[in-house]
């Protein structure tokens, strides 16, 4: 399961999580490790895109709150990927920074929660691809897989 931050403008416009830009940088990383979308369920910690594309307030991830829990609940995920540090924070109650999350394990429920960059920072800062493919190879590894480039 990949937990994102809100929809973007072409998210509102399709009603589907990750279809713009970051979408589709995110549609490289998920072919990059063998995947297909199909294979994930790609969700975000809010339903609704913020005005103006500010950051999620608290209280309005904590409204969307029982909806994401309940997406999780029927998923019922081995890993999770939170990507960036809305998501990181938001999910796991936590302040620590997204770059001393990354590369350990944190516990959702039963599932293995894995932290690391949004896609978004990774159009604005493209040397942070390198990191979020370590990333990726650590999520395989735990899983016992290997990366299909
Ligand atoms: N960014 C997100 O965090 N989620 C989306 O669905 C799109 C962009």
């Amino acid at each position: 399961m990949f937990i994102g931050e809100a929809p973007g403008a072409d998210e509102d416009a399709q009603g589907e999580p990750f279809v713009g830009r970051a979408g589709k940088l995110l549609n490289d990383i998920i072919a990059a490790c063998g995947w297909q979308r199909s294979d994930l369920y790609i969700c975000n910690i809010l339903r609704c895109r913020p005005p103006g594309n500010r950051n999620p307030t608290s209280e309005e991830a904590t409204n969307c709150r029982e909806y994401l829990d309940g997406q999780i609940r029927v998923v019922d995920p081995d890993y999770i990927v939170c990507w960036g540090t809305v998501a990181a924070h938001n999910l796991l109650d936590e302040t620590t920074s997204i770059g001393k999350m990354r590369q350990k394990w944190f516990k959702y429920g039963r599932a293995k929660v894995l932290c690391t960059y949004h896609p978004s920072y990774l159009l604005r800062n493209p040397p942070a691809k390198k990191p979020v493919w370590e990333d990726m190879k650590y999520l395989l590894a735990e899983m016992g897989l290997k990366p299909a480039k």
